[in-house]
């Protein structure tokens, strides 16, 4: 679809009468949709899908209109063109797809309910009624919702309930939005309440599956949210009121509806007095992100898909600056380098990449572009560059004046470079357009040349085969000497005599300090060489990105992996959490060298006791009243690591917690608890705990517990559990399928189940893509195994399955970038695995 093929261009929807009634007993959905707007041309069309047309017409006339299923359209033909009310009466069924108006079942005391809830985005609102179903066509909704209503029920929406009349539930008139946002929920939901300084109502609804004080830590997050920014983008949140309500089934993590936002229920509510750390800063950026949506997507939105980076990279990048102003203690900007910049890093090294600027039709192309780690992690990356260049004052001064141009209507991303270019005097879009429409990012090396002079060099990182086309970035360059320019833009830059810089500067050379431009740098060994003998006066941040850096270069075959052995060891006592996360991440991915059960394995086990045993030591089991943030996020890499090592002191300690909570394993501390579920299921392992967890999975609504029965469960070595296990993927009633991804994960990575697992998803393809196939997840089964295998033959089993299915929309980069990705591993294992066994070996004794 070419822009001028865009519905939107022969008929502009102007406001919308929604009647709805909703039958749960009949799974059917009987509605009216009466649209104002004005039409181009006589002939028009409007997005449907799966909806059965009673009757169409415009002043009680009838109207003549064909159905066009494949294009997603209804066409129909006015009397003239001009301004027009078009009212249309269909039905459609209530379907279990987590896509459009659909049920989510959960259990209360073991009774069965359900709630209804709705998910619009990208392409959905066209299932629930008939719309110009594109970002740009924006409208005011007037909802009107009817349903076998029962005492007890609640029904809430975009905006406040106006008034009830025969049991029809009438809501105010929206302000100007697009259809993708519209929302409503109904069913026996509690609630709490609070309010801004600024008298926006704030609400937390959810289940009565959970325990009132689930809801207290999203209520809090959720109402600072609010009033940050407000402050920040020096623009009112414009809406009465702000609710957030968690769905027991939900396809993606949350969505960012209009004053209806909507979360899996482990993304909003957490037990405040059993959550670790990281979960509830996992909760805080979810909420943030959705709220920060509120005016970057919701009050200004982006024309279409292909500026999607206009929301979702905005949001993605507020999240932590919100979290930040909210929690300073956190330090949040460390998770931004343990989750968005190794992701971002990783996948945009593999050749076949989209860019953050693409450009997409097909509905299935749409979904496809929500890739967590482009528009997401690198486009937060982007503008992290962006705010460094800006500073604070020139991007709210610049945000204020986007938002006063574009509200309730469309912008797109060269709008937002003009609104922070005319704050800062910078051109902004000049820089960062070598981001946004280039796939990929640059590693800069620099060396000492021959004439002693440092040179910098930018070329294109690939991890894997990749065609260099000579992509040149503009690299903010961030370096501890001021010789270097602030802009690297072009191939090559001299910065002059190196060792009158090095006494100039009296500190090693380094570049993107704190790590917050998008690229990697190669030191030559003498530049390496004195970083490291400084290493230690490094800030986490640094030291971390130290290894990573080298990790990729490893990967990237740039470096030999077996160099990385000896960081290992050097770091392997950091009080920093963000240091540990990178330092077992490289020593986990030693595991794809060694065979099951060889004698290398055991010595890569005897290592890992070695790299965790003082850690171990010096932290225990069991957290600490008052101990450090650090302390609290480090502990279980350095257990997981013994655990591993098969350390006996670690195992018997573990096995005695669970021993002693294996009734009221739901109280167990939720730091520790998923390592101590994991080392019982594999070394103590019984058909009697499998049922256990089974159980306690199905019963518990604590989400935090679930995921640790999840982590845990498929590491079972007993082929007859596995069995079993895999047997329960497809039954809904134990693996809800918004969690299948992780169950199938965990026995694939377990050397004793992967068979099982890989050849359930290739037996199972179909009914996975019945299943999942519509929604944003269905893709990412590919992508998990491919970061899973190694072996050349699994490589030829992978391609031999998904190389015939390469054309299916929306999965044709996924399996084209995926193959790239398991061959670079058989490549790196084939070439490294002597050097890395043997640098191991040594590094024991
Ligand atoms: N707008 C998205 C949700 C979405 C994604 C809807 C893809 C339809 C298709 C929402 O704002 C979002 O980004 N959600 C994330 C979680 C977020 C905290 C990163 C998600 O669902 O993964
Ligand atoms: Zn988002």
């Amino acid at each position: 679809m070419t822009e001028n093929k865009r519905l939107l261009d022969t008929f502009q929807p102007n406001h919308y009468d929604l009647y709805l009634d909703i039958d749960r007993g009949k799974k059917l959905i009987s509605g009216t949709t009466t649209i104002t707007g004005h039409a181009s041309q006589p002939v028009i069309q409007l997005n449907q899908k799966y909806l059965h047309f009673t009757t169409i017409s415009a002043d009680n006339q009838p109207l003549p209109y064909t159905v066009k299923d494949d294009a997603e359209t209804v066409e129909i033909t006015l009397p003239s063109a001009g301004d027009v009310t078009i009212k249309i009466d269909y039905t459609a069924p209530l379907t279990d797809t987590m896509m459009g108006i659909y049920p989510s079942y959960y259990q209360v005391n073991g009774e069965q309910k359900q709630i209804i809830g709705t998910q619009f985005e990208t392409t959905a609102a066209r299932q629930a009624f008939p719309s110009v179903d594109e970002p740009a066509a924006k409208a005011t909704f007037s909802l009107a919702i009817k349903y076998d209503e029962h005492p007890g029920e609640t029904v809430i929406a975009n905006m406040p309930e106006d008034h009830v009349t025969d049991g029809v539930h009438y809501f105010q008139e929206t302000v100007r939005m697009s259809t993708y946002l519209v929302a409503f929920a109904f069913g026996e939901l509690q609630n709490k309440m609070t309010e801004t300084q600024s008298g926006v109502k704030v609400g937390v609804f959810a289940t009565k599956a959970h325990q009132p004080k689930e809801l207290d830590f999203a209520l809090d997050i959720a109402k600072r949210a609010i009033e940050f920014y407000e402050d920040f983008y020096q623009t009112p949140y414009p809406l009465p009121h702000s609710w957030q309500l968690a769905l027991p089934d939900f396809s993606a993590g949350a969505m960012e509806n209009w004053g209806l936002v909507t979360y899996r229920e482990a993304y909003l509510l957490l037990d405040p007095d059993n959550t670790s750390l990281n979960m509830k800063q996992l909760v805080a950026t979810v909420i943030t992100h959705e709220l920060a949506h509120q005016w970057f997507g919701d009050l200004v939105t982006m024309n279409w898909w292909d500026d999607l980076w206009l929301n979702e990279s905005f949001a993605n990048m507020m999240e932590y600056v919100s979290v930040d102003a909210i929690h300073p203690d956190w330090k949040i900007w460390e998770l931004f380098q343990t989750s968005e910049a190794p992701m971002a890093l990783q996948r945009d090294a593999t050749d076949g990449v989209q860019p953050v600027h693409v450009d997409v039709n097909d509905p299935a192309e749409i979904d496809s572009i929500f890739d967590g780690a482009i528009v997401y992690a690198k486009g937060s990356r982007m503008l992290v560059m962006v705010r460094a260049l800006l500073g604070d004052d020139a991007l709210r001064k610049g945000l204020k004046n986007y938002f006063a141009a574009h509200k309730y209507h469309n912008a797109k991303g060269s709008d937002l470079w003009q609104a922070l270019g005319e704050a800062s005097g910078l051109d902004i879009g000049k820089i960062m357009n070598s981001w946004l429409e280039q796939p990929g990012y640059p590693v800069v090396s620099a060396t000492v040349n021959d004439q002693g002079q440092l040179v910098l060099r930018q070329q294109q990182f690939f991890i894997g085969a990749g065609e260099d086309k000579g992509r040149i970035w503009q690299v903010p360059l961030n370096s501890n000497y001021a010789a270097a320019p602030q802009i690297m833009s072009d191939r090559e830059v001299i910065l002059g005599d190196y060792q009158a810089l090095r006494q100039q500067n009296g500190q090693p050379f380094r570049l993107n300090v704190g790590n917050n431009s998008h690229f990697i740098i190669k030191y030559d060994d003498t530049l390496l060489q004195d970083i490291l003998d400084h290493a230690d006066q490094l800030d986490p941040i640094s030291q971390r990105q130290l290894l990573q850096d080298l990790r990729l270069l490893a990967e990237g075959q740039q470096v030999s992996y077996a160099d990385l052995i000896p960081l290992l060891k050097r770091f392997a006592n950091s009080p920093s959490a963000i240091v540990n996360a990178e330092l077992y991440r490289i020593a986990n991915s030693l595991k794809m060298f060694v065979q099951p059960n060889s004698s290398e394995e055991k010595q890569l086990r005897a290592f890992f006791d070695q790299l965790s045993k003082q850690q171990v030591a010096r932290l225990g089991w069991l957290p600490k009243s008052g101990e450090s943030n650090d302390d609290q996020l480090t502990r279980p890499y350095v257990l997981n690591a013994a655990l591993y090592a098969h350390n006996a002191d670690a195992m018997a300690a573990a096995h005695q917690i669970f021993s002693d909570s294996k009734d009221w394993l739901n109280e167990l501390t939720a730091d520790i608890r998923g390592l101590v579920l994991k080392n019982e299921v594999q070394n103590y392992g019984s058909p009697a705990l499998f049922d256990q967890l089974i159980k306690a999975y199905q019963d518990t609504a604590d989400a935090s517990f679930k995921q640790d029965i999840r982590g845990a469960l498929p590491n079972t070595t007993d082929p007859a559990l596995i069995k079993r296990l895999v047997a329960l993927y497809k039954d809904t009633s134990v693996i809800k399928p918004q969690d299948l991804r992780a169950w199938y994960r965990g026995v694939l990575a377990n050397d004793a189940g992967q068979q099982a697992a890989w050849d359930w998803l290739r037996d199972d393809w179909q009914w996975l893509n019945d299943t999942v196939g519509g929604d944003m997840e269905f893709a990412t089964f590919i992508t998990v195994t491919a970061g899973v295998f190694h072996t050349s033959a699994r490589l030829a089993e992978f391609k031999a399955f998904f190389a015939p299915k390469i054309n299916t929309p929306g999965l044709t980069r996924e399996i084209r970038m995926d193959i790239k990705v398991i061959e670079s591993k058989v490549a790196l294992v084939d070439k490294e695995q002597a050097a890395v066994n043997a640098k191991i070996a040594q590094s024991l004794n």
